[in-house]
């Protein structure tokens, strides 16, 4: 068996874990609201039309924040055409995803829908189409107590309390040629540095987060941060950056290894960061808003062929990945790489929460189940809150067609208020065990450990509607006298050790 060690320390701590890394994302695309979260008619909804059954997934799956309206829809959207009447609410051609929208989900809806799910609101602003003056007033409309035009619309369209939103989104991977409205670095610094300014002014208590390029990959990376930072550094607390895999060539331990990109990506844009702040001579710190991540590949060809036949539909299933088992191997990858940057990650957003690249699906008319990797980011969620602890992992390496030197175990530890500990460990072999010896020096006993192991021998093992649990976390006998802990070939582990 392959051996592999972890050295904990309660004194060595990463950083404080901004619950928000376990944040989510809604836009309207495909089914993720319509016959997603969102299906008046259905027997599971509820008198707003929200489907009870997904709103159960949703608080099972501890989400504390969601994005919502886009994403590319968002660099579209006129934000005044989903309040009031739903009757009176326009149809509007969707020109990011080429559908339509019938509006009859907007802010008040969401927010209602959000308080229901137990979650927060991430709200972003067109800045494609759209400009500082739109952004200002969506602010005032949601957050001003009332006494102004806008606020007092809010009032009369049925909500008296604001809703009280924190965090905002200065638009959408404005460097992408897809988006409407696409600027150059200059010119979206400079306007998102206005709307930012506008929006602060208007409720102070917010923070904003600024489109970082929309992958590592753009030509515009690292420039395009650099450059529209300087432009907007003031008034802007995080960047965001967008990032997906895929495993097209059936290459699985070269898939497995991409959560090493995913870590470089986040240090290379935190490390851009800190040479905006170093030029301008500034105490303030910028942090990083992974605001879109996930495995999103295996609806590519599909959408397409969709794309052609039947243009300008509404809830069309695009987007729709059917999630495997290595693919939550490697979302746990991701939610471990997240963990060992948490104290630059203060906010991380898996895309999407329903149907679209997402962990729940749903049938319309039919019925919802949670897929592969529903369960690692549920799992995180709710265990991985407290102060991330810096892991010393002494691990076998190998390389693959991408990667060099990729440990066969990676893993992330994190401390709850009370001391108790939960290691979340990959074992990338696919075909070995791996023997994992803990080393916890300055903990001393703790009286109880919990083993949860999802595994499947078929890494391409799904979960369907009639079969919902074939990837499934399941516990195994786990001992405290010392002896080593099995991660097995294959598996994502999360270890809970309880303090005596
Ligand atoms: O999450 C799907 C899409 O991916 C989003 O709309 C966009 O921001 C990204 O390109």
């Amino acid at each position: 068996m392959r051996k592999a060690k972890l050295i904990l320390d309660k004194d060595y701590v990463i950083s404080p874990i901004d619950k928000r890394i376990y944040g989510n994302f809604v836009e309207h695309l495909g089914r993720c609201v319509y016959t997603g979260i969102y299906e008046p008619g259905h027997p599971q909804a509820d008198a707003e039309g929200f489907r009870k059954d997904v709103l159960e997934l949703v608080k099972r799956l501890n989400v504390p924040i969601v994005r919502y309206p886009g994403g590319n829809y968002v660099s579209g959207f006129r934000w005044e055409d989903a309040i009031g009447p739903k009757e009176k609410r326009p149809k509007r051609l969707d020109l990011a995803w080429k559908t339509t929208e019938p509006n009859e989900v907007g802010i008040h809806e969401f927010a209602s829908w959000a308080k229901k799910a137990n979650t927060s609101i991430m709200y972003s602003v067109n800045l494609g189409t759209r400009g500082p003056a739109d952004a200002q007033h969506i602010v005032e409309y949601a957050n001003h107590k009332g006494g102004s035009d806008w606020s007092d619309l809010r009032i009369k369209n049925g909500a008296k309390d604001p809703f009280d939103i924190k965090l905002w989104c200065l638009g959408n991977e404005m460097d992408g040629p897809w988006q409407m409205g696409q600027k150059t670095a200059y010119e979206y610094g400079r306007i998102a540095n206005e709307a930012a300014k506008m929006m602060k002014w208007t409720d102070d208590s917010i923070e904003t987060v600024a489109c970082g390029s929309s992958s590592f990959q753009m030509p515009t990376f690292g420039e395009w941060e650099y450059t529209m930072l300087n432009e907007c550094y003031d008034n802007v607390d995080y960047v965001s950056l967008h990032r997906y895999y895929g495993n097209p060539h059936n290459d699985t331990p070269d898939f497995l290894a991409s959560s090493m990109d995913l870590d470089a990506f986040i240090r290379t844009v935190a490390a851009i960061c800190d040479a905006v702040k170093g030029r301008k001579h500034s105490k303030k710190q910028v942090n990083l808003s992974l605001d879109e991540w996930n495995v999103w590949y295996h609806s590519h060809q599909q959408d397409q062929d969709l794309h052609q036949r039947e243009p300008w539909g509404t809830a069309l299933p695009l987007l729709e990945d059917v999630y495997n088992f290595e693919d939550a191997l490697l979302v746990g990858l991701m939610l471990i790489t997240i963990l060992k940057n948490a104290d630059r990650v203060k906010v991380a957003c898996m895309a999407q929460l329903v149907n679209v690249i997402a962990p729940i699906m749903t049938r319309p008319g039919g019925g919802a189940w949670a897929q592969t990797i529903y369960w690692p980011l549920m799992q995180a969620s709710t265990l991985g809150r407290g102060r991330s602890l810096l892991p010393q992992i002494t691990s076998e390496k190998f390389d693959t067609k991408h990667y060099a030197d990729v440990p066969v175990v990676d893993a992330a530890a994190v401390m709850d208020d009370d001391g108790n500990v939960t290691i979340f460990a990959v074992n990338r072999d696919l075909m070995e065990d791996v023997e994992l010896t803990c080393d916890l020096r300055s903990f001393g006993s703790f009286r109880q450990i919990n083993h949860s192991v999802l595994h499947h021998d078929d890494v391409k093992a799904t979960n369907t509607e009639d079969h919902p649990d074939t990837v499934l976390p399941h516990e195994i006998p786990a001992k405290l006298d010392g002896n080593p802990l099995v991660l097995p070939a294959a598996s994502w582990n999360v270890i809970r050790l309880t303090r005596e």
